[in-house]
Formats: structure tokens, C-alpha cells, sequence
């Protein structure tokens, strides 16, 4: 792998430029680590020391978030970062299968990156996708219902740099084009693909289907303006929930207002 190059000045000045974004200049430091890895391949000292000295904290304090978070590598990373989701629902769906072959495939182990320097291959935890079982992400875009064939024949096109799409995303970029975006810096893509798949609209469908509606926001502001005496008299109307609320009020009670009523 080769080594990275130092960080420019213009680096420098994006990174202050990301600082200053916010009222507390440390709540930049996510997209400032992105940026170092955008830059660099991973979170390399210099990344970490210029991020500190950017936001008058201590290298100890940038190097406790980087080492947090597992989208911050301390290893460099290849052109495409493979993740293939293992969590439970994926893994009894195929996601096991489709990690082994994948080693198999590439010849790498679990955060390995191939010999070409190309894919990086990682298990991750669940995606919140598993309407999509099983999932694996590139550069933290979804592939869905992958297969063991599809998701190799996904990793071998990317290797010969044929263009590949996400299954609900935007064409796939390199890893280090990726971080540049999620430190901030759009490349105008947002808005490419499908934004939503079948799967996440099922429960649209069932609602225009049914005609199901959710109250507008002022039925909702006077639902929650009602007093407790409303919820009292709703609950009234079915003694299960007159029950709850009643151990409810009690166990709010106060160690004073339980002494005043004794
Ligand atoms: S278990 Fe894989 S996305 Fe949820």
C-alpha cells in the first residue's frame, strides 16, 4: 500500500473552513476526520494533530473519537470499502454466506485489503436495511438482497472499473471521494438513484390502499396539550388502561405528597 502524502494547505484551510461551520468549533471534528481520510486513506498522526491544533483540544482527546468510531480507519483503506452486514437477520439470510465467498474470492481476510489495493473487506453490523436482506455496503452505499454471485460480480467490476450502481444510491465513487462528502463537500450526486426502495414503501401502499392517514400536526399539538384529566376520562372508557394510569399517577407521587396524604 502506498504511503500518503502530507496534508496540504488547502487541507489545512478545509479543515478550518469545517471548524467553523459550527457555534462549538469540536463539533466538527466527525467531517474533519472524514476529510484526513478523504486526504490521507485512514487517520494518520498528522490528521489527528492537525485536527487538535485546528480545535484547541488535545491529540489524546481526536485520537478517543477516531478510535471510537469504526468508519475511522487507523489501516489504509482500498479504492472501495466492502461491508458485508453479518448482524443476525443478514447473517441467516445469505450475509454469512456472501462474507465466506468474498474472503474466498479476494483472497483477504476480515479487514484485509486485496493485493491491488482495490477492496478493502469488512463485516458490519446491522444497517438498519434488513428489509433488504442480506446487505452489503460499498463506501457505505447499499447493495440490497445480495447473493454470493452478485456480490462477487459487484467486487470484480469495481476491480476492472466498470461503473456500478447502488441499489438505492448514487453510482459508486471511490472510498476517499465518499469521506470528501461526508465531510461536507457534496460532489452533486445526492440526488442520483432511487431514494427508496419496494421494501421500505410496503407501508405506504397499505395506507393508501386502506386510506390510513397520520393526524395533521394540529391534531397532534392538541392531543398533546390535552391534560391529564382528558387522559384520565379516555382511559376511563377501557379499565385496562384506567388501571395503568392509575399505578402510573401513583408511582409519580412524590415521597412529600405521599407523607401529606397519609
Ligand atoms: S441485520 Fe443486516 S441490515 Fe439489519
Amino acid at each position: 500500500m502506498s504511503s500518503h502524502a502530507a496534508l496540504s494547505d488547502k487541507t489545512y484551510a478545509e479543515l478550518a473552513e469545517i471548524a467553523a461551520r459550527y457555534p462549538q468549533p469540536r463539533s466538527g471534528l466527525l467531517p474533519m476526520l472524514h476529510l484526513v481520510q478523504s486526504e490521507q486513506g485512514r487517520i494518520t498522526p498528522e490528521g489527528i494533530e492537525a485536527c487538535a491544533r485546528i480545535l484547541d483540544i488535545s491529540a489524546a482527546e481526536v485520537s478517543g473519537v477516531a478510535t471510537f468510531y469504526t468508519m475511522y480507519k487507523r489501516k489504509p483503506v482500498g479504492d472501495y470499502l466492502v461491508g458485508v452486514c453479518t448482524n443476525t437477520l443478514c447473517a441467516v439470510m445469505g450475509g454469512d454466506a456472501i462474507f465466506e465467498r468474498l474472503k474466498e474470492h479476494l483472497d483477504v481476510g476480515n479487514d484485509e485489503t486485496t493485493a491491488d489495493g482495490k477492496i478493502t473487506l469488512e463485516h458490519v453490523e446491522c444497517n438498519a436495511a434488513c428489509d433488504y436482506a442480506p446487505v452489503m455496503m460499498v463506501n457505505w452505499e447499499f447493495m440490497d438482497n445480495m447473493t454470493p454471485g452478485s456480490a462477487v460480480q459487484v467486487v470484480d467490476d469495481l476491480r476492472e472499473g466498470k461503473p456500478v450502481a447502488s441499489t438505492r444510491g448514487p453510482r459508486l465513487c471511490t472510498w476517499r471521494e465518499a469521506e470528501r462528502v461526508l465531510a461536507g463537500f457534496p460532489d452533486g450526486r445526492v440526488d442520483e438513484g432511487p431514494g427508496a426502495g419496494h421494501a421500505s414503501l410496503v407501508g405506504v401502499a397499505l395506507a393508501r390502499e386502506n386510506s390510513w392517514s397520520a393526524p395533521s400536526a394540529d391534531q397532534r399539538t392538541e392531543s398533546l396539550g390535552a391534560g391529564a384529566g382528558d387522559a384520565v376520562e379516555e382511559a376511563d372508557s377501557n379499565p385496562a388502561e384506567a388501571a395503568a394510569v392509575d399505578e402510573s399517577s401513583s408511582a409519580t407521587e412524590t415521597g412529600a405528597e405521599k407523607d401529606e396524604a397519609k
